[in-house]
This record gives structure tokens, sequence and C-alpha cells, in this order.
């Protein structure tokens, strides 16, 4: 039986798109045949809501708390988990909470996926969570979330979050198709398969997968 691969989604701005690329991401995969588990780690419960309104059986959710974490997600593998992909609260340092939360799901991590809107005070914030990464040994790559088309702040964010690290290339433009899609439990790719939104969506996990795979050949050579 194989390890799920497991992707915790974490920034420590609220609202740079944490919880749509779980949803994103989650029924990308499941409709390309991969068995799918979620795991809201945050208080507000967003992605449950957003979870108890879809009518389709996958991706499925587990409520896990904190302390199953470590015993749970191995367990997982028992029912065929490909993948599992975890909401995080937004957080900063200081924050308690956020350091029990964000500590053990770290620590089950194989990816991070930072989103990033291309703002000034979202990049300052992302070296609070990169430094997270840093300290638990975890690939991470950025994603730009929200970008508005056709605008130089959008090029600009990407070349300062490539001086902390990969920033995928699929960029999540700001699009009405999301939160409309969101709103009924469903994603973009659900509603229409041919959509910019879900193009992008696509692109997003091909953009996964090369990082991914990058990382395997390092540690092939590190062995
Ligand atoms: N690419 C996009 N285009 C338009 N709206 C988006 C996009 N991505 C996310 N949103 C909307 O932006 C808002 C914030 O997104 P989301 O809830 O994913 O952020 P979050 O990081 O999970 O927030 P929090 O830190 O509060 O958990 C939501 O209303 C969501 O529907
Ligand atoms: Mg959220």
């Amino acid at each position: 039986m194989t390890k799920p691969q497991v992707f915790v989604v974490a920034s420590q701005k609220g609202g740079s798109g944490k919880t749509a690329i779980c949803r994103l991401l989650s029924v990308h995969l499941s409709r390309q045949m991969h068995s799918v588990f979620l795991i809201d780690l945050d208080i507000q419960k967003t992605l449950t809501k957003w979870h108890t309104k879809r009518t389709a059986d996958e991706p499925k959710r587990i409520d896990l708390t904190i302390d199953a974490l470590s015993t749970g997600l191995p367990l997982l593998a028992n029912h065929g988990a490909d993948f599992v992909i975890i909401d995080t609260p937004p957080s900063d340092d200081e924050d308690e909470n956020a350091h029990f939360v964000l500590t053990p799901a770290f620590a089950s991590a194989d990816l991070i996926i930072i989103p990033i809107k291309p703002s000034p005070d979202d990049l300052e914030s992302a070296g609070a969570t990169v430094r997270r990464c840093k300290a638990f040994g975890v690939p991470f790559i950025f994603v730009v979330t929200q970008a508005i088309s056709n605008t130089s702040i959008t090029a600009q964010a990407i070349a300062a979050l490539s001086q902390h690290g990969v920033v995928s290339p699929a960029v999540l433009v700001n699009r009405v198709a999301y939160p409309s899609a969101f709103a009924v439990g469903k994603t973009p790719e659900e509603i229409s398969a041919g959509s910019s939104a879900a193009f992008e969506t696509g692109r997003l996990w091909e953009s996964i997968q090369a990082h991914l795979a990058t990382q395997n050949t390092k540690q092939e050579r590190k062995a």
C-alpha cells in the first residue's frame, strides 16, 4: 500500500486563496480518477461548508483533529487515498493557535503550497511561511492568485517571490467564475471544462507535478 501524497496549503495572509486551491486541486485530481481526501484544519470551516454542499462522492473529506493527524494520515492509505489536501488557517508568527495547528500539518507535508496575492502586503507576509517551510525542510511552491490580468504588479510579484523559492508558472487570475462555482459547492472545471479558469487549474496541477518531479530527482541524487 503506497502512502498518499500530502499537500498542505498555507499562507500567513487571510483571503490569499488557500481554500480555493484546496477545492480546485481536489476536484481536478478526483476528475482524473485519483482518490483524494480533504482535511479542514481551519476553525472558519470554509472548506467543510463548501464540501457539504457537494453532491458528488469525490473528493472525500475526513475530520481529523490535530492530535490525530500523525497517526490518522498513514491509515488513509488503507482507504485507497492517493492524495490528502490539508487546508490551514491564516496565521502569523506570534499566533499560538496557528503554531499549534501548523506545526503538525507542516510535519506531515510532502509539499506546502503557498498562495500569494500580488499585493505588497501579501508579498511581505510570504517570508513567515517560507521560514516555517525551511524550518521543517519541506518543499514548497508559491502560487500567485487573484491576479488582475495585464498588470505589471503580477510580473513584479513573480520576480519578488522567485528570490525565495519556486513560483508556479500557472497564475490564478481574478475571475468571477471561481466564487460563483464555489457558492454552489463546485469548481469552475465542473461548471465548464473548457473555461479559462478550468484551464488555469489544469496548468496549476501540471506545475505542481513538475515541481514534485524535481524534488524527487534531488532526493534520488542525495541517496
Ligand atoms: N482566482 C480567484 N478569482 C476570484 N476570486 C477568488 C479567486 N480565488 C479565491 N477567490 C475568492 O477570494 C476569497 C478568498 O479566497 P479563499 O477563501 O480561498 O482564501 P483563504 O486564504 O482560504 O482565506 P482565509 O485565510 O480566510 O482562510 C473567497 O471569496 C474566494 O471565493
Ligand atoms: Mg480559507
